[in-house]
């Protein structure tokens, strides 16, 4: 890999910025300053970069359980906190979340550098299905219930993508969806008649979120976990 490339991935800096770092002789490779961008960097040389060690890593994946009140966008806002804020030792590598969750929901935020696996994991033509824990005002009836399943709702003119409901109390259930229209859950259920008053995330295709994971807690996704994600949308 070039030597650009290899300071940029490793840094999270814009490939002008490498380049400008290596000119200004603050890169070592092996031992020896390269003010050469296009440097060929060997197979697990040492980078160092102002004397400290730089480690070239591929994207990252990481499965945040985002508590309410932070926003799963990238920008600061005058109210609320990014899910940045969360997850500081990765702020400079520029992830995002791969789907949005309101600012009043929590769970499963999956942030990542990847930025065609988060593309296929919500653009529609891919269909992944997201898992929600919701718990509503007023209990659901069998009707509801049947609606929802026979996707019979209908919002701006186009069923809801419903997979799968399953009523855990009158007024809990888990909905399966394999679509991201903006505020889709909410205004669902606002077409039944009925508010959503918790909303939690607890999967995202084959994914689901660990159970361990405290509110505002993180964990890198392990290798079997990427792989069955990409699985899921062609990537592998
Ligand atoms: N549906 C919603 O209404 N909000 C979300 O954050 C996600 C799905």
């Amino acid at each position: 890999m070039r030597l650009d490339k290899y300071i940029s991935k490793a840094l999270g800096l814009t490939r002008k910025e490498a380049k400008e770092t290596i000119r200004r002789g603050e890169v070592q490779v092996n031992g020896e300053v390269v003010r050469k961008a296009d440097f060929k960097v060997p197979e697990g040389a040492k980078v160092l970069v102002n004397g400290t060690l730089v480690e070239k890593r591929g994207h990252i994946y990481v499965m945040l359980n985002k508590p309410k009140g932070y926003l799963s966008t990238t920008e600061r806002d005058k109210d609320y906190p990014s899910f940045l804020d969360l997850i500081p030792e990765y702020e400079h590598l520029k992830p995002f979340a791969a789907g949005r969750l309101d600012v009043d929901a929590e769970g499963f935020l999956l942030i990542t550098t990847d930025g065609e696996l988060a593309h296929r994991l919500t653009h529609p033509k891919w269909k992944v299905p997201k898992t929600y824990e919701v718990e509503l005002e007023k209990p659901l009836s069998e009707e509801d219930i049947k609606k929802l399943q026979n996707r019979e709702v209908v919002i701006e003119g186009k069923p809801v993508a419903v997979e799968k409901v399953e009523l855990k109390e009158p007024n809990r259930v888990f909905l399966t969806i394999s679509e991201g229209r903006f505020h889709i859950v909410k205004r669902l259920f606002k077409e039944l008649g009925n508010k959503v008053v918790n909303l939690k995330r607890v999967a995202i295709g084959p994914i689901r979120l660990d159970s361990s994971l405290q509110e505002g807690e993180y964990r890198e996704l392990t290798e079997e976990e990427i792989k069955k994600l990409k699985e899921a949308v062609n990537l592998l």
